[in-house]
């Protein structure tokens, strides 16, 4: 198969290596010249663990090949995906559909033979059809389909998610549409992979429906963590007694500073937001979102509590600024809240993060960045983990509490226990959903 991939970001990128992997001429394309520039050099403009390798392989086997030349890219192509960005639209919250309407119509104007545009980025329900009336209104003689083909995969583990996926999710309105994207993921069908077929509104509800399933899960493990601290319960046993059920499952029961990423925020947002235009207001998620933004306020009366009630002054380290580990993604991370009220509340801050620097510096302004994590805790006043870096998961704990003016810590992501703070020297420590000491 010959396909097209518009948008070399996260998903784009990651999906094109991947379809080259499994054995598809894929010919990727970028309207940001320094990506393709930099893709073309054979260097990965994102943080992805393992995408150079698999993406020299089948650059070298000469399967995947980037440009900035779209009617090249799509002649001959037998599918064409669009893996643009959908960013929250200002002002709101519905799902800003500009990059996609207009890689729709640019595929439209040079595309000649029968052709299946397909969508990857997340769209609200009704998006795919529009994509064929703008298809069919740039260039009535086409022949073609659109199919909705909603991306899984998560950040820091996108090769794995895309090679190895609990489904496949693909929504067609014709059979012709239907064997293409099967002989796509073919390679995925033939080691039983399951490959859910739908038509085009429930592919676009899936992804929608499971983003703000997992949205409302990580809220409710936070929500019931705060009441944890005030009972005395421990939220690490309770998401493991809860998560054994296999009702439940153990996954995003972990309790921590709230969801961010590039995901969560704008789809939960974009959900709501469909939910209201059709009359039946997501109330659920319309909640969820609301308790997010407080549990990150908590996070910052937290910190404040840790440093006497006031930053103003306070030396305080920052450790892990991107919205999870293994990625430099920073969209909508936690941080992004929590370090500017630690900077407007008059706090010096140092950052070290192993990937966040790059995106991170230009969204952080007034703090300083650090290569290591003990040079960050020098001298503070507290340490706050703010991102579980395997990095982090190991530090010295006691070198770093007798390096620090006074040894605090706010453990965030409850990466060590309580015990292991007070061994190593700490005079104060608090985590999430469970009781910590010294205040
Ligand atoms: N990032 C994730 O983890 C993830 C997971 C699942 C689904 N998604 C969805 O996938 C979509 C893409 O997300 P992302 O994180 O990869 O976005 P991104 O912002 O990282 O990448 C988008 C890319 O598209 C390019 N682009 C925009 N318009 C273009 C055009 N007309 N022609 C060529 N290139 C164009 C941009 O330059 C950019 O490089 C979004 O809808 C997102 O919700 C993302």
């Amino acid at each position: 198969m010959k396909i097209a991939m518009i948008g070399t970001g996260y998903v784009g990128l990651v999906s094109g290596v991947c379809f080259s992997d499994f054995g598809h001429e894929v010919v990727c394309v970028d309207k940001d010249p320094r990506k393709i520039e930099r893709l073309e050099k054979g260097e990965v403009p994102i943080f992805e663990p393992g995408l150079d390798m698999l993406m020299a392989k089948n650059v070298e086997a000469g399967r995947l090949s980037f440009t900035m030349d779209l009617e090249m890219a799509v002649t001959g192509a037998d599918a064409v995906f669009i893996a643009v960005g959908t960013p929250t639209r200002r002002g709101d919250g519905h799902a800003d559909l500009t990059y996609v309407m207009a890689a729709a119509e640019e595929i439209a104007r040079v595309a000649k033979d029968y052709v299946v545009i397909v969508t990857k980025s997340t769209v609200p329900v009704g998006t795919n059809r529009q994509v064929g009336e703008v298809v069919r209104n740039a260039n009535p003689s086409l022949d073609f389909d659109v199919a909705s083909n909603p991306e899984f995969l998560r950040e820091g583990a996108a090769i794995d998610d895309f090679m190895k996926p609990d489904r496949v999710v693909v929504g067609v309105q014709s059979d012709r549409a239907a064997e293409v994207m099967a002989e796509i993921y073919r390679p995925l069908y033939l080691r039983d992979f399951p490959i859910v077929t739908t038509d085009l509104e429930s592919a676009e509800m899936i992804k929608y429906a499971a983003n703000a399933f997992l949205a409302a899960k990580i809220t409710f493990i936070n929500e019931i963590a705060a009441l944890c601290e005030k009972v005395g319960a421990d939220v690490k046993q309770v998401s493991k007694g809860m998560g054994m059920d296999n009702r439940i499952g153990n996954k995003f029961l972990h309790a921590g500073p709230g969801y961010g990423g590039s995901c969560f925020p704008k789809d939960t947002k974009a959900l709501a937001r469909i939910g209201q235009e059709h009359a039946v207001p997501m109330q659920i998620t319309e909640t969820v979102i609301k308790v997010n933004e407080e549990v990150k306020r908590r996070m910052i009366d937290k910190l404040r509590d840790l440093c006497g009630g006031s930053f103003n002054g306070r030396s305080v380290a920052v450790l892990g600024v991107t919205f999870k580990p293994n990625t430099d993604d920073m969209r909508d991370a936690p941080s992004l809240t929590i370090v500017p009220a630690l900077v407007g509340g008059g706090a010096k801050v140092k950052v070290c993060d192993p990937q966040g620097r790059h995106e991170g510096e230009a969204l952080l302004p007034g703090v300083s960045w650090v290569e290591d994590p003990y040079d960050a805790t020098d001298k503070a006043d507290l340490v706050v983990l703010l991102t579980e870096w395997n990095e982090f998961r190991a530090l010295d704990l006691k070198r770093i509490a007798q390096n620090m003016a006074t040894p605090r810590m706010a453990d965030l992501r409850n990466v060590y226990a309580p015990v292991d703070a007070e061994r190593a020297g700490f005079d104060a420590y608090e985590s999430i959903g469970r009781e910590g000491f010294g205040l």
